[in-house]
C-alpha cells in the first residue's frame, strides 16, 4: 500500500484527492438487532459469538467465542499465536482493560535485529526470530474466567466445530491466502493452506484438524494446556530446531495484565480506552483532547476541520513515538498526556498553518498499512460491552506455522524500536523507551474503546485494525458519531485522513478532501498524499430499541445480531 500511495504522479494524486464528497454508491448499511450485536471482520466469527449469546452467555462469553472463531476462519489475523487488548464495560458499571500483548522472549536483546554493519535485518518481520511470546490464549481465558457466565467448553464449541468440520471457503479467504502464498509457502503452513500448491478453492470445505485438537485441549485444560502442556512443548521444540527464541520457560511465565482503563471525556461523552502497553488509548485521548480544546468542531471536511485533526494527530503521535513504552519497564507520563491542561497547551501552539514535524522532532519515515489485525465489538441484551483488538501484526504474522498445533506465529517484535531512528513496517520512528528487553511488551497502536453518553449509558463500542492508523480511524469514527452527529453507517463510510507526525504527510482517502480544501491545505504547508484506506473499523452503537453494528465498508463483512 505504501507504493500505491506514493507512486501516483502529482496530477493524478490531485484528481483522486479532489473527488470531493463521498459517492452515493450502493451504500452499505448497518445491521440492526434488539438484543445483542457483534461486528467483526468475519460474519462466521460473529455468528459464533451470537450462538453463545443465544445460549445465555454474556458479552464476554460472546467475545471469547468470536475470538477463538476468528483464529479458525480468519487465520491471517485472528489467532492463537498473537496477542491483543480487551476493554470491558459491564452493565453494572464495572470496567476493565486486559493487556494480553505478546512479550519479548527471555533471550531477546536490544540490538538483536541489527547486523554488525549497523543495518537492520528482516529478522523482526519474517521467520522464527520475529515472534513475541503469544498472549492470545491467556487473554481470552482470563477474560472469560473473570467475567464470563458459561463454561469455557461451551464458549469454545463453535470454534472447535469450525476447525474440525471445516467451513466453506469464500473468495476473500481464498484471495487472502493467495496474496500471501509466498510467505506461507516458506514454512510448514503450506501443506494446510496451499494443498497442491494453491489456496483452497472458493466453495470448498476447509478443515484444520490440528487446530481443532489444540482448541479442544484449551477447552478442557484452560490456558495451562497451551502454556505448560503439549502445545508449549511442541512450539518450543519447533523454535529450537529453527533458530527461534521462544522456550518452554518463556511460555510458562507468560501472564496477561489487568489494567485500569484510561477514562477521558469529549464534550460530555465519556471515553473508556486502553492504557499502555498500547499507545492507542493515550493517543486517541490526547488527540481528541486537543480537538476539544477549541470552542467548536469546524464543519466536517472543511480545511479548518482537517487542519485541526492533522495538527492534533501530529502532536499526539510525537508523544506516542517518544514518550511511551511498556509501563513495567519505562516511566510513562500517562497523567500528563491525557490531561486537558496539556492538550490546551498543545492546542495553543496550533496556528493558522501547518507546523512541520521537524520543528518538534528529527528523523523521517514512511507510512504504510500492509498488514492485518482484527477488531471486534460486542454487546449483549443487558448492555455489557466488549471491545477487542487482536493481531499477529503482519498478515499471517511471521509466516511460521506450528504445524502440530495448527496456528501461525506473530511477527510482533517489529513493533519494538528495532533501531532508534529507523522506521518500522508502519513507518513509525520510535525512541528508546520502546527498545527491546526480555519480558517487555512492544508498544502497540491498538485502541479498543467504549464511549458512554452524557447519562453514562453505553453509546458506542469501537476499535480498528491498521497499525498506527487504528488511532486516527477510531478517533474519527468517534468524532463522527458524537460531534458530527452521523449515523453509524455515515460515520463508518465517511472518508478519513491520517497523520502520524513522521512522515510529515497528511494521508487522505478518496473523497476526504475537496479541490478547494486541497488548495487551502497546500497553502497552509501540508504535504497531502492519497491513500486507498485509513484502517478498518468495527463498531456497535446503541440506537432506540436496540443496537446497530457494522464492519467497515472498506472490508464489508456483515455484522450479526439477534
Ligand atoms: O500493535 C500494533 O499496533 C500493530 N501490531 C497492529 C498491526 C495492525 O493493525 C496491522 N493491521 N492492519
Amino acid at each position: 500500500m505504501i507504493g500505491a500511495a506514493l507512486l501516483l504522479p502529482p496530477p493524478l494524486a490531485r484528481t483522486i484527492l479532489a473527488q470531493s464528497t463521498p459517492q452515493p454508491q450502493a451504500a452499505p448499511a448497518a445491521t440492526f438487532a434488539r438484543r445483542g450485536m457483534i461486528a467483526s471482520n468475519s460474519e462466521l466469527a460473529s455468528t459464533a459469538g451470537i450462538e453463545v449469546l443465544r445460549q445465555g452467555g454474556n458479552a464476554v462469553d460472546a467475545a471469547v467465542a468470536t475470538g477463538f472463531a476468528l483464529a479458525v476462519v480468519y487465520p491471517q489475523a485472528g489467532n492463537l499465536g498473537g496477542g491483543g487488548y480487551m476493554l470491558i464495560r459491564m452493565a453494572d458499571g464495572r470496567t476493565a482493560a486486559l493487556d494480553y500483548r505478546e512479550v519479548a522472549p527471555l533471550s531477546a536483546t536490544r540490538d538483536m535485529y541489527v547486523a554488525p554493519d549497523g543495518k537492520v535485518t528482516a529478522g523482526s518481520t519474517v521467520g522464527y526470530r520475529a515472534s513475541g511470546v503469544p498472549g492470545a490464549v491467556a487473554g481470552l481465558y482470563a477474560a472469560q474466567r473473570r467475567y464470563g457466565r458459561l463454561p469455557l467448553s461451551v464458549v469454545m464449541r463453535p470454534a472447535i466445530r469450525l476447525a474440525s468440520d471445516g467451513f466453506i471457503v469464500d473468495s476473500a479467504t481464498n484471495r487472502s491466502i493467495a496474496g500471501d502464498s509466498a510467505l506461507i509457502a516458506r514454512f510448514s503452513g503450506r501443506s494446510v493452506f496451499l494443498p497442491g500448491g494453491a489456496p483452497p478453492p472458493v466453495g470448498s470445505r476447509f478443515r484444520q484438524p490440528a487446530l481443532a485438537a489444540t482448541l479442544r485441549l484449551i477447552a478442557r485444560g484452560g490456558e495451562r494446556a497451551f502454556y505448560r502442556g503439549s502445545v508449549a512443548t511442541t512450539l518450543a521444540a519447533d523454535m529450537r530446531a529453527n533458530g527461534g527464541n521462544i522456550t518452554r520457560a518463556d511460555m510458562a511465565r507468560y501472564r496477561p495484565v489487568w489494567r485500569t482503563p484510561i477514562v477521558t471525556d469529549f464534550r460530555g461523552f465519556t471515553l473508556l480506552t486502553m492504557p499502555p502497553s498500547s499507545s492507542g488509548g493515550v493517543t486517541v485521548g490526547e488527540s481528541l483532547n486537543i480537538v476539544a480544546s477549541f470552542p467548536a468542531v469546524p464543519p466536517f471536511g472543511s480545511a479548518e476541520y482537517l487542519h485541526r485533526l492533522a495538527s492534533a494527530y501530529q502532536r499526539a503521535f510525537v508523544d506516542r513515538n517518544s514518550r511511551l513504552g511498556d509501563p513495567a519497564f519505562v516511566p510513562v507520563p500517562l497523567g500528563e498526556l491525557t490531561s486537558k491542561r496539556y492538550a490546551a497547551r498543545l492546542a495553543a501552539g496550533i496556528g493558522s498553518s501547518h507546523t512541520p514535524t521537524a520543528i518538534l522532532t528529527r528523523a523521517t519515515g514512511e507510512s504504510g498499512e500492509s498488514s492485518e489485525t482484527t477488531h471486534y465489538s460486542v454487546v449483549d441484551a443487558v448492555g455489557n460491552a466488549v471491545s477487542t483488538t487482536t493481531t499477529l501484526n503482519g498478515l499471517y504474522g511471521s509466516g511460521v506455522y506450528i504445524a502440530s498445533a495448527g496456528f501461525f506465529m506473530n511477527n510482533e517484535m517489529d513493533d519494538f524500536t528495532v533501531q532508534p531512528g529507523t522506521p518500522n513496517m508502519f513507518g513509525l520512528v520510535m525512541d528508546t523507551r520502546n527498545a527491546i528487553a526480555p519480558g517487555k511488551r512492544m508498544l502497540s497502536s491498538m485502541s479498543p474503546t467504549i464511549v458512554l453518553d452524557s447519562a453514562r449509558r453505553l453509546l458506542l463500542v469501537v476499535g480498528a485494525r491498521g497499525g498506527p492508523r487504528i488511532i486516527t480511524a477510531t478517533s474519527q469514527v468517534i468524532l463522527n458519531v458524537v460531534a458530527n452527529r452521523m449515523t453509524l453507517a455515515q460515520a463508518m463510510r465517511a472518508p478519513r485522513v491520517h497523520h502520524q507526525a513522521l512522515p510529515d504527510t497528511l494521508y487522505a482517502e478518496p473523497g476526504a478532501i475537496s479541490a478547494p480544501v486541497l488548495d487551502s491545505l497546500t497553502a497552509m504547508g501540508y504535504a497531502v498524499k492519497p491513500t486507498p484506506g485509513v484502517a478498518k473499523v468495527d463498531a456497535v452503537v446503541r440506537v432506540p430499541g436496540g443496537y446497530e453494528g457494522m464492519d467497515d465498508p472498506r472490508n464489508g463483512a456483515r455484522a450479526v445480531g439477534y
